[in-house]
């Protein structure tokens, strides 16, 4: 595969980040290091506690006041973000990072009709901010009544519809990076496919990375290129989704796939097979 080729989209090495809380400190993550190619669909896995979201955060220079990195680097399209004043870095995170959240409702502003949030987000950019254009995004990420939607209160929406709000605004954007914290934990199954379809296809279509955090190994089976297994902040594990699935070699892999056995779909089996 030609892009996994091309200089890391992200590259983060030797990693180590900790809390200071007035419990104590936790060492989050140790020494992780991890390249993602653009257009690498990856899936980030491990039990709770075990550093996935410190990770991503750390991606984004995101990380709470009280977690602090001790070791190693990031760097985002080439460039260690540690380098940056605080106005570059928010540049390369509005330009080429977008975060989709774990829990779609708290991202969006409780006060605001979803029109007036869509414009606010959408008019920076340069993106025009009609109604007809913001029926049209709505659509784009499947709301059946976008028209009705737009009058809404974020608070009058399910979990799944305001997934797929942020998911617009998110890809509205066109970051390079996509990251997905579990971003379909707080939905109802039913709609959990349709979520990550929308996600996958936007990366498919713009070549973008994708750092997803995932409990669901059935789905990371289906769509992802790799998995990187995390435990007790450290990387134990990464590699080609059915390597990993199906012969992991870690002994912490094997009871997590024990532990969460992943449904085999059909129709990728041969591919990632082959
Ligand atoms: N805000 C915080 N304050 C103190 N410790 C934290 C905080 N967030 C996470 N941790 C600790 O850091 C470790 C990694 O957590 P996290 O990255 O959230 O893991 P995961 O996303 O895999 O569940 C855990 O031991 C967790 O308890
Ligand atoms: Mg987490």
């Amino acid at each position: 595969m030609t892009a996994h080729e091309s200089a890391p989209s992200v590259s983060v090495s030797g990693l180590s980040a900790e809390y200071r809380t007035r419990l104590g400190v936790t060492r989050a993550l140790d020494d992780v290091s991890l390249d993602i190619a653009p257009g690498e669909l990856v899936a980030v896995v491990g039990e709770s506690g075990s550093g996935k979201t410190t990770i991503s955060q750390a991606i984004g220079r995101m990380l709470p006041r009280s977690c602090r990195i001790t070791a190693g680097e990031v760097r985002v399209l080439g460039r260690d973000l540690a380098s940056l004043g605080p106005d570059e870095v928010r540049r390369v995170r509005r330009e080429s990072l977008g975060f989709i959240p774990q829990d779609p409702i708290a991202s969006l502003n409780p006060t605001m009709r979803i029109r007036r949030q869509l414009e606010l987000a959408l008019a920076p950019l340069g993106r025009p901010t009609d109604a007809d254009s913001l029926v049209e995004l709505l659509r784009s990420v499947r709301i059946l009544e976008p028209e009705r939607v737009l009058r809404l209160f974020p608070h009058e929406v399910s979990g799944g519809m305001a997934q797929r709000i942020a998911i617009a605004l998110t890809i509205a954007r066109e970051p390079s990076i996509l990251i997905a914290d579990e971003p379909t934990a707080s939905l109802d199954a039913q709609v959990r496919d349709e979520i990550l379809e929308l996600i996958v296809a936007f990366v498919r279509r713009s070549g973008a990375s994708l750092i997803w955090i995932s409990h669901d190994l059935g789905a990371v089976r289906r769509w992802c290129d790799r998995v990187v297994v995390m435990h007790r902040g450290a990387i134990v594990e990464s590699g080609p989704t059915a390597r990993v699935l199906d012969a992991p070699e870690a002994k912490y892999t094997r009871t997590l796939v024990a532990a969460i056995p992943a449904r085999p779909r059909a129709s990728r089996e041969g591919e990632e097979r082959a």
